[in-house]
């Protein structure tokens, strides 16, 4: 390769920048339309161009565009081709516009729309939640810290937190995408332009809900991109912890779930293994989402006022972080609506631990007990169930009694299901709460038609 060649590659963005061509096109369209209600181009020119536009779209759609790098980027592109189709009239496109009002525009566009796709897919997602809720509103399993068994939870109340979790994200998108909705043509190069435009008009043609107030800012800020990648970030940061509660589950040590086939890989060489693989490179992909939050704000952070080409580099990262959290969505919607559950082991785990501990505490702190003296108490009484490989089930009345005479024959009904149904406070496990939750959740789902 020359060195001419290596030069000119270097700058060209067409092979991922055409990504943006709906929206250069209809940014044109709507543009070439204003200066002509405004007196700044003629009627019949605005009509050349919006048509030769139409039509340089549908040579995009069918794949018959001829693309060249030697253009750089979309935007020399489709001028040149429009010239092409339409001839002197396209020279009159580019009056009272740059390429740094011009690519801000698409870019926020083109945000705005991914974000509408994004929270459409969240929505799918915190659907196969509930369901997964419904559909098992009364299984039982142990709910952990420090991945040590804690207290026993209704399955159905884990899901609804990652309900919630989603439920924030969907939240976050939409500050970004509020962000985004902001129209910049009008700012020109940097500096504003010297013709009698109308931004409102350009704005609400193009379905922003505001205009940018400051030229400068409106063509070097990519604020609505970090913020699309904030948002991005903590999202795959959810579906990576659900994700390895999804491996955790499906291994053998858990047996809670098992992964559809669709979901799983058998190892090349042990014919026994389903491994997890969709799970655990939905985990892994969250690398890659967090690092593109981190190159853009390291593109950023030394530029000076205002357009610098160095800002070309904020696309990329931004393209594959939506690829990448569109597809771990969709991954994961199937995903939990085919996984199965293995609800006698996940009942045997809560059963066969220590998880009523804290119930045996509660139970004599309702007897008069202050809260600190049943912990110790319960404490020495788990030391010696321990020792002995038994179950608080599985001990005399006249055991308890030996570590305080307030137990009584009620201890011996304290089990799982009891200790669920007594978290009855809004935000608990109960089953009343749960089935509460899970009604708030369908009509959150509806409201917000999915998202
Ligand atoms: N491809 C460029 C970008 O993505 C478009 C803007 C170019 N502007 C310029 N003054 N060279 O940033």
């Amino acid at each position: 390769m020359g060195l001419k060649e290596v030069s000119s590659d270097y700058t060209v963005s067409i092979h991922y920048d055409r990504r943006l061509y709906r929206q250069d096109v209809e940014g044109s369209t709507v543009h070439a339309r204003m200066l002509a209600k405004q007196g700044i181009i003629e009627g019949s020119e605005a009509d050349a161009i919006v048509n030769g536009l139409a039509q340089v779209r549908s040579e995009i759609e069918r794949d018959e565009f001829p693309w060249r790098p030697e253009l750089e980027d979309v935007h020399m592109n489709i001028e040149r081709r429009l010239h092409e189709l339409i001839g002197e009239p396209a020279l009159r496109l580019h009056t009272a516009r740059s390429r740094n009002d011009q690519v801000a525009l698409d870019m926020r566009m083109y945000v705005k729309d991914a974000i509408d796709n994004l929270r459409g897919l969240l929505g799918t997602v915190r659907d196969a939640l509930v369901s997964l809720a419904e559909e098992h509103r009364r299984v039982v399993m142990p709910g952990y810290t420090h991945v040590q068994r804690a207290q026993p939870v209704l399955f159905a109340h884990h899901m609804l937190a990652y309900f919630e979790m989603l439920g924030r994200d969907a939240a976050r998108f939409a500050q970004a995408r509020e962000r985004a909705d902001v129209m910049p043509l009008g700012s020109g190069a940097l500096a504003g332009l010297p013709y009698p435009l109308d931004r409102e008009w350009v704005a609400a043609e193009l379905g922003f809900s505001r205009i940018s107030a400051n030229s400068m800012d409106a063509v070097s800020d990519r604020d609505f991109l970090l913020d699309f990648h904030a948002a991005a970030s903590v999202c795959a940061m959810h579906l990576s912890r659900l994700a390895e509660e999804l491996v955790l589950w499906s291994s053998d040590e858990f047996g809670f779930i098992r992964l559809s086939d669709d979901f799983t890989t058998g190892s090349s060489i042990m014919p026994q293994k389903r491994n997890p693989d969709f799970a655990e490179i939905a985990r892994g992909k969250t690398g890659r989402v967090f690092g593109n939050l981190m190159a853009l704000l390291t593109t950023l952070k030394g530029l000076p006022l205002t357009y610098n080409r160095d800002m070309q580099e904020d696309k990329e990262g931004f393209f594959d972080s939506e690829d990448t959290l569109t597809a771990t969505l969709q991954v994961f919607a199937g995903m939990l609506r085919s996984m199965k559950l293995n609800e006698a082991r996940m009942r045997d785990a809560a059963q066969s631990s220590y998880v009523l501990a804290t119930d045996i505490a509660d139970y004599l702190v309702a007897k008069g007990m202050p809260f600190r003296e049943a912990y110790r108490v319960v404490a020495s009484l788990s030391d010696y169930a321990v020792e002995q490989d038994r179950h608080f089930h599985e001990l005399t009345l006249d055991e308890f009694r030996q570590f305080s005479d307030l137990f009584d024959e009620g201890v011996l009904e304290i089990d799982i299901d009891r200790s669920i149904g007594a978290r009855d406070v809004p935000g608990g496990t109960s089953a009343t709460r749960v089935d509460e939750a899970i009604v708030n959740a369908r009509q959150e789902l509806e409201v917000g038609n999915g998202v």
